[in-house]
């Protein structure tokens, strides 16, 4: 089968034939229809310092992808050949205190589909039963393909009650701009979303935030002016992994406000802890999806009328890679597709 692979350990990624992958007792074999770019796969193909340390070549990429079941392991149960699936890419390890538990999102042990093992960006992908979401409503075939960052949205926005709530967003990347789509349909007052990227701003102002601001020319206390709030934010989703943004946040946090930080810094900042303590903000980090509550959100999210469709800006064939990678890489659309059937 063809898959886009990260084969040798330099910057690039190589189109070839691959075996396909076995399918283990308690596995599905999931034909892809449609695969999403994700930041990680960006990382993995420039090569850089996070992915030396991380990777061993060779790996097929990917983790957010839809597809059809075409087989099941002879212990899969409830999960059909034809039936439209989406995938946790969190392979979790079931032993662990927290796994026990059900609490599976806070998995010690976790191991990343398309980063620690073999990923969607081929023809065929294997996964365990206990890792497939079954679309059970039909859903839009673009869409389905990023349940992954979709559910990084929902996961960081439902993390505190947002109704009536005003909502601070830093960072209108993909997920951001899905993080404002459904703050919006889930009835916050304001949804403000900042950054520097005009084009990224032009996205969120199409989802219908109450303000989409340029952090590059003017302020989030500015922002708070022109839409007349008096004591500061009640909610903040950090979604650019940026110290300034995190730092500006804090700064515009009402008393007892609360935070959700979704975006990974690329180092250790400091921040004003003691506005923090003396506020007595909450800040809570969020990583990945809970499974699968969060999956269950993002399903009953789009049948109640969730749209994000302007959230994604490209697609290309998967002959096409290397263009859908530049247009990733470029920073200024939103969520690039990369159909694997034609
Ligand atoms: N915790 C998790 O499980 C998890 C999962 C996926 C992604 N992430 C992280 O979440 C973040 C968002 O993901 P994405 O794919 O949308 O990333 P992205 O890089 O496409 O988006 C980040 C956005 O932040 C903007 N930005 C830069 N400086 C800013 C500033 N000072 N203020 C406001 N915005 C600023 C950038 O222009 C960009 O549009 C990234 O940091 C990513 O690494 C975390
Ligand atoms: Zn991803
Ligand atoms: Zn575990």
């Amino acid at each position: 089968m063809k898959a886009l692979v990260k084969d040798r350990a330099e910057p690039g990624l190589r189109l070839m034939d691959v075996p396909e992958p076995a399918v283990g007792p308690g596995d599905v074999l999931i034909k892809v229809e449609r695969t999403g770019i994700c930041g990680t796969d960006l990382h993995i193909r420039a090569w850089d310092g996070w992915a030396r340390r991380t990777i061993s070549t060779p790996l097929v990429l990917g983790h957010e992808f839809v597809g059809v079941v075409v087989r099941t392991g002879p212990d899969v149960q409830d999960i059909t050949p034809g039936d439209r699936v989406s995938g946790e890419g969190h392979l979790v390890c079931g032993k662990c205190r927290n796994c026990q538990a059900g609490r599976r999102h806070l998995c010690r042990a976790t191991v990343g589909l398309g980063v620690g093992r073999d990923g969607a960006f081929a023809e065929y992908v294997v996964l365990p039963a206990a890792n497939v979401w079954v679309h059970r409503v039909p859903v839009d075939l673009d869409v389905a393909a990023i349940f992954d960052p979709f559910g990084n949205a929902v996961h960081t926005a439902l993390s505190f009650p947002l109704v009536g709530e005003d909502v601070l967003i830093t960072g209108a990347g993909p997920i951001g701009l899905m993080a404002a789509a459904v703050a919006r349909h889930a009835g916050a007052r304001n949804v403000v979303i900042t950054d520097i990227s005009e084009e990224r701003l032009e996205l969120a102002r199409k989802i219908g935030v109450s303000l989409a601001l340029n952090v590059g020319t003017s302020t989030i206390a500015d922002g708070q002016r022109q839409l007349g709030l008096r004591e500061g934010f009640d909610i903040g989703l950090e979604m650019s992994g940026r110290p300034e943004a995190m730092r500006d946040m804090i700064a515009n946090m009402t008393h007892g406000g609360r935070i959700a930080m979704l975006g990974l810094p690329a180092e250790e900042f400091a921040v004003d802890w003691s506005r923090i303590v003396t506020s007595m903000i909450t800040v809570k980090g969020i990583y990945g999806r809970e499974m699968f509550e969060t999956w269950y959100a993002m399903s009953v999210l789009l049948e109640g009328g969730l749209d994000l469709a302007p959230v994604i800006t490209g697609r290309y064939g998967y002959r096409d890679h290397e263009a859908a990678f530049e247009d990733a890489a470029s920073g200024r659309g939103g969520k690039i597709i990369l159909d694997w059937t034609d």
